[in-house]
């Protein structure tokens, strides 16, 4: 039986989109996961929800265990990941409460565990690939079924990460367009790279809400201005992870 996992960023805490809801607890050797996984299903496919930054969210960006986070989720026997999370945008196309199906990260977090490998064992040097970090095949799905919904979205994008819980400043801002970055967050670069690492395709789904403090014709990004704009689009996010998910199965691709 394959099993989706979701990993709900802000703003999505505790989504009630399952049926036959059970609360499960995974203990890892990287210690505990960010929440519980909630277990159930969505078009008879079984889903399990983890919430990255806990149920409350009481976990900052650079706290979150990642590492155990993946793990759990491998030990549950999920075969895909589909998370979420609220960006910034670095481009003026990209509006508010627009959808980016993220095909590329740049990693510019500083002090987080962002692999599994701590030793070569038996002399075999590890280096994980990475050059496409986020799943096609995932990435396909969603895009096909954010068009059927007709939701305002992007289909690729380069997502920088930054360390946190601060904003940037604007130089940085300015440097990570340069860069090539098109929105900005706090969490999805050293998360796709485990579950790379533990070969679970992963695919992100990324709302855009707010253009960061690079656009001078705008008041500097804050916290309540990510909630507040999160909260009146995560419908659109609801839809498109309970249909993509639907699609998926009736694909072949996980079994319900
Ligand atoms: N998450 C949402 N908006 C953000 C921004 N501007 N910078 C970093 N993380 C974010």
């Amino acid at each position: 039986m394959k099993k989706i996992a979701i990993i709900g960023g802000s703003g999505l805490e505790d989504p009630a989109i399952l049926k036959e809801v059970t609360e499960v607890n995974v203990e890892t050797p990287y210690g505990a996961p960010s929440s519980s996984f909630k277990c159930g299903k969505i078009g008879g496919v079984e889903v399990a929800i983890l919430s990255r930054h806990g149920r409350d969210h009481s976990i900052p960006p650079s706290t979150v265990n990642n590492r155990a986070n993946i793990w759990a989720i491998k030990e549950l026997g999920c075969t895909h990941i589909l998370a979420t999370t609220a960006c910034g945008s670095l481009r003026l196309e990209i509006g508010r409460g627009d959808i980016v199906m993220l095909d590329q990260f740049i990693d510019f977090t500083r002090f987080r565990k962002n692999s599994f490998v701590e030793e070569f064992e038996d002399g075999q040097l590890n280096h994980p690939a990475m050059a496409d970090p986020f799943n096609w095949h995932l990435r396909q799905a969603l895009i096909e079924n954010a068009k059927a919904l007709d939701l305002g979205f992007h289909k690729s994008g380069t997502v920088i990460t930054i360390e946190g819980p601060r904003f940037s400043t604007r130089a940085e801002s300015n440097m990570f367009r340069v860069w090539g970055a098109d929105v900005i967050n706090m969490s999805t670069a050293p998360e796709c790279a485990l579950a790379n690492e533990l070969e679970i395709p992963y695919a992100a789904v990324a709302l855009s809400t707010d253009y960061d403090c690079w656009n001078v014709d705008e008041a500097p990004v804050t916290w309540e201005e990510v909630l507040n704009v999160f909260n009146e689009n995560v419908k659109h996010v609801i839809a498109l992870l309970q249909n993509t998910i639907t699609s998926l199965q009736k694909q072949g691709r996980v079994n319900g």
